[in-house]
This record gives structure tokens, sequence and C-alpha cells, in this order.
């Protein structure tokens, strides 16, 4: 019996939303291809999250390259420390991810201890072997001298390493959130999952630069009253409030917190249903090397269970303080005191007198470094003069203290990110919303998608192919076409299998003209999901559409 994930996969070919990529040449495991309904959805749905995240939430969108050289993510730890422990069969060479044998996050040692205790290939029973790789996909940079880099793993360094421009943007002051929505690449050992795991995959990403000093939202309160299921690491699920979870420490911020609630509003306006989401927080173990705090929305389906869609991880300044290790750019922020403060600081005061015949044309400008630099806890002072380390003599300069004015003080901004896995939501909206329904004895197909992700939301179809009707259906398309609505003509077979055919890609509305549209300008609109008809008059098509689609529940 195929069950719910061949039938969409089984839709998703006969209708153009998704299929396996490759196909003729035998496919590839880990790449899907979206067809054209399937690029219209995936569109809708990443211009809804657009909509939340930059109308409504006031982020700022970028795009970086994909191609990524080394030195990022070697300074971003992913080249040491994005690493999958596998198992590998000695006799039929399939490869498993260690956590998908053993149920649970294990390091190298710990698979091979299960190795000695007796684990074996679940394939072929075959003797097995441990070991670590990574994920990324290696490519270099230019034909000839080929540099090494990788293609993204995430979009996120990209916004990373821009975070000086962008702190400029926004004018020096935080919070401030950037996102990206691209393509992002992991090399995922022998994926089965079909769609679930891919090597190619659409994320997107929020980065949100804050003061660590003031972890509180501004419009925490607005969703503090939000009910989340939860499955804090090492513990039982419980339902609570956000407010409850913060009280009592089970989520770290308000920050953190905030962006659980809109993910699990996003995800619901999309078309999840909210029976089928739990957050669930990562154990140490588990957790990414740059977080400190994660939890994963997961989503369940019928196939897989829990899946996680959306991870949102505290990264701290973890990122941003690795690319100043690796750089020497400056990737700090700077908090204006309300009052200066006084302090008293130990300053380097040069004896002019002393470097001058000493260093000659070259003092003035040694003079300037000294004075800049803090004094070292002990030993010579070092300064840089023509490219070379110069030691300063201590008869050239006094260690004073005095009392300074502090107008503020740099620091690292912290970050908390929600990650969504555009592809993993995309099926879910899919298992959700299918429905099979009865109708005259037979089975019908329907997808119950939000309006504003449907990808076609009108039909225009007249009822029988004469007497003039198909003419005035098609102005009735393109009018709706030229006035933003992407409406479909069709004229094939009876208007029963028209209404069917619209039903299984989620259209939420099909007009229909006859013959009393010629007498009286009017035409009738079915509603998908009631099947109920409306007559109204032609004039009234766009107005009537444009409520359904921008006043409704059914859209964001
Ligand atoms: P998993 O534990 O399933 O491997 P992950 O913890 O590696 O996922 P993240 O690194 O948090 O995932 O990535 C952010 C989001 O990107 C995930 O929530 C998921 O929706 C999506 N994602 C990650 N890996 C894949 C993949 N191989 N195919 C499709 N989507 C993915
Ligand atoms: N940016 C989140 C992740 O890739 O894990």
């Amino acid at each position: 019996m195929p069950d719910i994930y061949d039938k969409i996969l089984s839709l998703g070919k006969r209708r153009g939303i998704i299929y396996p990529s490759y196909e003729i040449y035998g496919g590839k495991t880990g790449f899907f291809d979206y067809g054209p309904l399937g690029s219209l959805l995936k569109h809708n749905l990443e211009e809804a999250w657009r909509s939340l995240y930059i109308i409504k939430e006031g982020c700022m969108e970028v795009v970086t390259p994909v191609v990524t050289p080394f030195e990022i993510l070697k300074a971003s730890g992913h080249v040491d420390k994005f690493l999958d422990v596998i198992f590998t069969c000695q006799k039929c060479s399939s490869s498993f991810k260690a956590p998908d044998i053993l149920n649970k996050e294990v390091t190298l040692p710990e698979a091979g201890e299960a190795i000695k205790k007796g684990i074996t290939c679940p394939e072929c029973d075959g003797q097995l072997t441990a070991e670590e790789v990574h994920l990324m996909f290696e490519t270099s940079i230019g034909p000839t001298k080929k540099q090494p880099a990788f293609l993204r793993p995430e979009t996120a360094q990209g916004i990373f390493i821009d975070f000086y421009n962008l702190y400029r943007f926004f004018r020096q002051k935080l919070p401030f959130g950037i996102v990206q929505v691209g393509k992002g690449f992991r090399n995922e050992v022998s994926p089965r999952q079909g769609i679930i795991r891919l090597r190619e995959f659409s994320m997107a990403e929020a980065e949100i630069f804050f003061d660590p000093s003031h972890k509180d939202h501004p419009r925490f309160s607005q969703v503090k009253h939000e009910q989340l299921h939860i499955l804090p690491a090492g513990k039982k699920d419980i339902k609570t409030s956000l407010q409850e979870a913060i009280k009592n420490k089970i989520i770290g911020n308000q920050i953190l917190a905030y962006y659980l609630a809109i993910t699990q509003k996003f995800i619901i306006s999309a078309g999840i249903d909210a029976q089928k989401i739990r957050f669930r927080q990562h154990a140490s173990t588990e957790m990414a090397h740059y977080a400190n705090e994660c939890w994963d929305a997961e989503i369940f389906t019928q196939r897989f269970g829990w899946i996680e869609c959306v991870g949102i991880a505290d990264r701290s300044a973890h990122d941003l303080q690795s690319h100043m290790n690796a750089t020497d750019a400056d990737l700090t922020a700077f908090h204006r005191f309300d009052h200066p403060h006084k302090e008293k600081k130990k300053l380097v005061k040069v004896k002019m007198d002393e470097l001058g015949p000493r260093y000659k044309d070259k003092a003035g400008f040694i003079k300037k470094q000294l004075e800049s630099m803090s004094p070292p806890k002990s030993g010579d002072i070092t300064v840089v003069l023509d490219g070379k380390s110069l030691v300063i003599d201590p008869s050239c300069y006094d260690i004073v203290e005095e009392e300074v004015s502090l107008e503020g003080q740099h620091f690292i901004p912290h970050v908390i990110e929600p990650s969504h896995g555009i592809d993993r939501i995309l099926y879910c909206i899919l298992e959700h919303n299918y429905q099979e329904v009865e109708k005259e004895g037979e089975m019908y197909t329907l997808l119950s998608l939000p309006y504003k992700i449907a990808p076609i939301p009108v039909g225009v179809f007249p009822l029988i192919n004469k007497d003039g009707l198909p003419q005035v259906a098609y102005d009735i398309e393109q009018s709706l076409r030229q006035q933003g609505f992407l409406a479909f003509y069709d004229d094939s077979g009876s208007i029963g299998r028209r209404y069917a055919r619209m039903d299984e890609i989620g259209t939420p509305f099909c007009i229909t003209i006859d013959h009393q549209t010629l007498t009286d300008d009017t035409v009738t609109i079915r509603d998908r999901d009631t099947t109920q008809q409306e007559r109204i008059k032609k004039a009234n098509v766009k107005a009537y559409l444009d409520k359904k689609f921008f006043s409704s529940e059914k859209r964001f």
C-alpha cells in the first residue's frame, strides 16, 4: 500500500510539483527538482517568509555567494567541527550516520565501542568501521591556481563576515536582523529520506544581532501567552506558555523565545497542522559547534516521524569572534554610555627628547602608535615600523595612570538565528494538506493549501466550448493576469474534472462562465474548501478575489 509520502511524490510528479532530479540518467539521491507548480509554491512560501521577516519584523535581506573560500569556513569552525560520525560496511560498502543506527549522538570513540559490542551492518550484517567525515562539498576557485573552497553549508556565514558593512547600514544601532534565502549544500551520507534529506537544499535564515546586555525583546509581550509544545533536553515534553518557559528558565532568553513563537506562527499560517509541531531542545552533546542553546521546530510526518524543519539557535558571539580572530577586521559594536564614565587608565606617555634623536623623522609616527596603545602588564613595548616589529627602549616613555573619560565601550554582538529548511517545510505542508475526498463514488485528491501559497490562485473555465463562452472566459483570465492574479484557463474535459484538477493542486477559487453570463454579466465562483458556488457580477471578480486573498485568515 502506498503511504502518504508515496502519494505526494506521485502527485508531485504527475502535476509538476516535485520529483527526483536527473531521472533519465538513473537519478542521484539527495537532489530534487521543483516543477512548474512546485516552483510557484516554493516561491510563494519564500515570499511569505520574506514578508514576515522583512516587512513585519523589520529585517533586511542580503545575497552573498555560495562559493566560500576555505579560510572562512576554517575560521567559523566548520572545517574542523562540522563532522558526522559514520559507519561503513566492509561487505556491502553502505554508509550510515551513526546516530541513525545507535539512536543517539555519539563521538568517534563511542561509535568504535559500539562496533566492539557487536553492532553490524543493518543491510547485510557485515563488519562495520567507524570514521568522522565532514559534510561540505569541496570545490576550488580559479581554473589553474586552484584555491580551496566549499559550497556553503549555511547561508549565515555570508552575513557574519559582512557585519561591519551591515552595522554601518543600520547606523551603528542594535538590534537589527539580516536575512538570506538561498541554497545550502551538504554532502549527506547516503541520504535515504527522499526530499527530507537533500544534498542541495533551500534555506531561509535570519541572523538577529543584539547587545548581550539587553536580552529582552521589545515585542515579547505580544507573544508571551503563546502556547508551545516543548521537549526540553533530557526531560518530558510539556505544553507551556513562553512566559512560563522564560520564568522557569527552560528557554534561555526572551529573544530566543520570541523567535520560537514567530516560527510557530509562521509554519501554522503556511499550512502546518498546529497539533503536529513541537520544539525540541538540543542536548549539549548534540549542539552544533557554534551554538550555546538550540531548539528545533520539529514537524510530525507519517513516514519519518518528527523531523527538524527549523533550527533556532543562540550562536552568542561565536561567529563574529571567530572571524575577528582570523582577520584584523573590527566586528564589534559600540555602546555609548548615557554619561561618560570616569576611569583610571594606564597610558604610555612618550618622552620626545629621548625618542626624537633616536628615531629622527620616524619619531612622530612611533609616538602616535605608542600613545594609542594600552601598555602591556609586563615586558617591552613593540611597534611596527616599515612592516617590521621594533622594540622601543623603555627610556623613551613613561607609563602613567590618569583619569580618563570613556564615552562608551566596544563589544561583540550576540546572534539569535532561526534557520528554516524550505524543502522540509514544503513537504510537510503538502503532507498536512493532502486529503482524499469521495465525490459521486470516485476518490479525488485535494490540497487545502493556505490561499497565499497556492501555486495557482484561480481557475477560469467556460462551461462548454461554444456559444462564445470560451472567449469570455479567456478575457477574464487575461484581465486577472494583467491585474496580478495568476489565473489558469482550462476548457478540457467535464467541468467536474476541471474542478478536480484544480483541487488537486490547491487552487482556492474557480470561475465558470455559462450562458447566463451572456445575458446578465454574472459568473459563478466556486470555493475549493466548501465546494459552494456563488454567482457574482463579472465586474466584481477582482474585488471578490482581493477580499478573499488579502483579508482572509487563510492568507498570512
Ligand atoms: P539534521 O539534524 O536533520 O541533519 P541539522 O541539524 O543538520 O539537520 P541545521 O544545521 O540546523 O540542520 O539546518 C537548518 C535547517 O536546514 C534544518 O532545520 C533543516 O530544515 C534544513 N536542513 C538541514 N539539512 C538538510 C538537508 N540535508 N536536506 C534538507 N534540509 C536540510
Ligand atoms: N545556519 C544554521 C545551520 O546551518 O545549522
